[in-house]
């Protein structure tokens, strides 16, 4: 093997911070980088940040927020998983993976016992092929204004402790989504 194909040892760190232009270093300057403005939803910032660079530039992002839920009679917390993000140039070479296996590693150290995101239909298969499991039910999120909104994308969780399983009945953030 030459050395130009050995593969890269790419490591996550915790970032300090994750600006719009450390997004737009990931996935350029694109008014909508994740096809998600067609729901018109308003979002949260995530808290904790985890990121990969690659000859100085960041190429990747995994964003993690705590967030209150009602599941079914239950009030609890889930760590809000977004902003799962990779470079264009970066992508299919499992850096979604490692992002999104570290920042997880993390989670399971804030209290919650699951962690929750929202993604597109069509990435379904690639959170499940990551262990995370779709829901069936309607989740509502907030809005501003006190408003309450049906999510219209799909609802995908993943358990942060061995022993847990997702209580059942429908699902209500009380916060903006993350
Ligand atoms: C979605 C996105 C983050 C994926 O990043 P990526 O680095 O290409 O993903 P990875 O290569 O780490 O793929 C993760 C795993 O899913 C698998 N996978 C990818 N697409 C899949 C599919 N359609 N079905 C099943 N598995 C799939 C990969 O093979 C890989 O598995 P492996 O590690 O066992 O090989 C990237 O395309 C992106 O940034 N898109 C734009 C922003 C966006 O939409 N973010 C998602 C917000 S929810």
């Amino acid at each position: 093997m030459s050395e130009n194909s050995s593969p890269v040892a790419l490591t996550v760190v915790g970032l300090a911070h994750y600006t719009r232009a450390d997004q737009e270093e990931i996935l350029g300057d694109s008014d909508d980088p994740f096809g998600v403005a067609w729901t018109g939803l308003t979002w949260l910032p995530k808290e904790d940040h985890f990121g990969i660079r690659h000859d100085g530039r960041l190429v990747a992002h995994a964003g993690l927020l705590r967030v209150p839920v009602a599941i079914g009679d239950t009030e609890t917390e889930v760590v809000g998983v977004g902003g799962v993000a990779v470079a264009p140039d970066m992508q299919g070479q499992g850096l979604a993976r490692l992002v999104v296996t570290a920042a997880l590693e993390h989670a399971r150290t804030m209290g919650p016992q699951h962690a929750l995101l929202f993604c597109l239909p069509p990435l379904m298969p690639l959170y499940q092929h990551l262990g995370w499991h779709p829901l069936d039910t309607d989740v509502l999120v907030e809005q501003p204004e006190g408003r309450l909104a049906t999510m219209p994308l799909r609802t995908m969780v993943t358990p942060l402790r061995d022993d847990v399983r997702w209580p059942s009945g429908p699902v209500r953030l009380f916060s903006l989504p993350m």
